[in-house]
């Protein structure tokens, strides 16, 4: 199933290349085939990257990473072939038993009951990683401050160091297009409707989170400001840590949010199946990369994007693309965001650095922990921090905690 319309160039090639086997015929070939191979249940990490190569995100890659490709990755965001990338797209395990470079094996999805398979990958290679090489990568990729955990570096290693590298064929989206029918794409499917849609200029906006004013704003600012047609709301629905809002309220709220105060028909309310890295730069970058493939042209990258923790210098993830991005490894551009908030002194959500007459008590600023509290006790933030909408919904699900 090819993308319709002229948008922006996928990353790395000329045509989107999703894995998914989009063919029936072909797809229940490879599910009977399935069955009689060997197998592994995959780790939530591998089963996400199969459904982000399935669904065209990841293109133009073909399947699993190598040793050699990883290690580059890590190391320069270049493969050994030159293609720009910034994260190692892996298929970790802790052992691979008798597989061998050579075998078809059947990925075994760990996050659906019964573990049906996921894919059926080609095995090139089966490698191990030395200690140090996974240090490298964790330090080079996740970049954490080691003064306090970081969940991603957890999720990394937990996996195991074995390699298993090659091509495969993607045979469903794991439990995304059940869990979330309304909101669950992939990247072809997002390219045919900005298509269809007639868009042009386009924005993509990643979130993790609840959508409170400073983001709609955000997205508004980011719209009027470059030109845009449409904006693309693309929200993470994969695995989050804990203490994250689980994705059906975030979507329910956004959706709410979207209804009410964006012009019809100017956003799509979308997402995508992939596990949170929490990787900061690197992941912005991973973020930018896919959001290309979806056929927006243009990103936005704010304050401490796919941060956690103190991890990660506020604007680092917009540094990354001037200091460390080459320059047009990338065709679609980052909107960069200064940190958002509700002035009193205005009477409207500016970015910071555009009021420099302002100190920090000009703005309605609340912490995460803060917002948290007051939602969980049933209070509603100041209607310059949420829209009562948005609130009342978390509200429910805070409360819905305290049972
Ligand atoms: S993220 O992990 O997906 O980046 P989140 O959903 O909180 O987390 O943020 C979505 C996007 O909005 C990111 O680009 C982030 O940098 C940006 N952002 C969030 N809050 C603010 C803010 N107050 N000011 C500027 N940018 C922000």
């Amino acid at each position: 199933m090819a993308a319709k319309g002229k948008l922006i160039k996928p990353h790395g090639s000329d045509e989107l290349n999703p894995l998914f086997v989009y063919d029936s015929a072909k797809n229940e070939a490879l599910q009977k085939e399935a069955a009689g191979l060997a197998s592994i249940v995959v780790s939530s990490a591998t089963a996400a990257n199969a459904v982000m190569l399935g669904g065209g995100y990841f293109n133009p890659l073909t399947g699993y990473m190598n040793k050699a490709d990883a290690l580059s990755v890590a190391k320069t965001m270049k493969t050994t072939s030159g293609l720009f990338w910034p994260v190692p797209i892996l298929n970790l395990v802790k052992d691979a038993g008798s597989i061998k470079a050579g075998d078809r094996i059947a990925l075994k999805d760990p996050n659906v009951d019964g573990n049906p398979v996921l894919a059926v990958m080609e095995v090139k290679a089966v490698e191990e990683f030395s200690d140090e090489d996974m240090a490298m990568m964790s330090e080079n990729v996740y970049r954490p401050n080691h003064k306090e955990a970081h969940p991603g570096v957890d999720a990394f290693n937990a996996q195991g160091k074995v390699c298993l590298s090659g091509p495969i064929q993607v045979l469903n989206f794991s439990y995304f297009q059940e869990e979330f029918p309304d909101t669950f794409r992939t990247a072809v499917e997002i390219r045919n409707e900005i298509a269809e849609r007639g868009w042009k200029k386009v924005v993509a906006f990643q979130t993790r989170n609840p959508m409170h004013l400073a983001h709609e704003e955000l997205c508004h600012m980011a719209m009027d400001r470059l030109g845009c047609d449409g904006l693309v709301i693309h929200m993470l629905l994969g695995k989050l840590k804990k203490g994250d809002i689980p994705a059906p309220v975030r979507d329910a709220a956004i959706r709410k949010m979207v209804e009410l105060y964006f012009p019809k028909n100017s956003a799509m309310v979308t997402g995508y199946g992939f596990d949170m890295l929490y990787a900061g730069p690197r992941e912005g970058v991973l973020h930018a990369i896919f959001r290309q493939n979806m056929g927006a042209t243009h990103f936005i990258v704010g304050r401490d994007h796919a941060g956690v923790g103190d991890h990660y210098g506020p604007f680092d993830a917009q540094i990354i693309f001037d200091k460390e991005v080459p320059k047009g490894a990338l065709l679609i551009e980052i909107f960069k965001a200064d940190h958002t908030a509700y002035s009193k002194k205005l009477n409207k959500v500016m970015m910071m650095c555009e009021a420099p007459d302002h100190t920090k008590e000009d703005f309605v600023l609340l912490s995460g922990t803060k917002v948290r509290e007051m939602l969980g006790k049933g209070i509603a933030p100041p209607k310059e921090f949420s829209r009562p909408e948005v609130a009342e919904i978390l509200i429910k699900y805070y409360q819905s905690l305290e049972k």
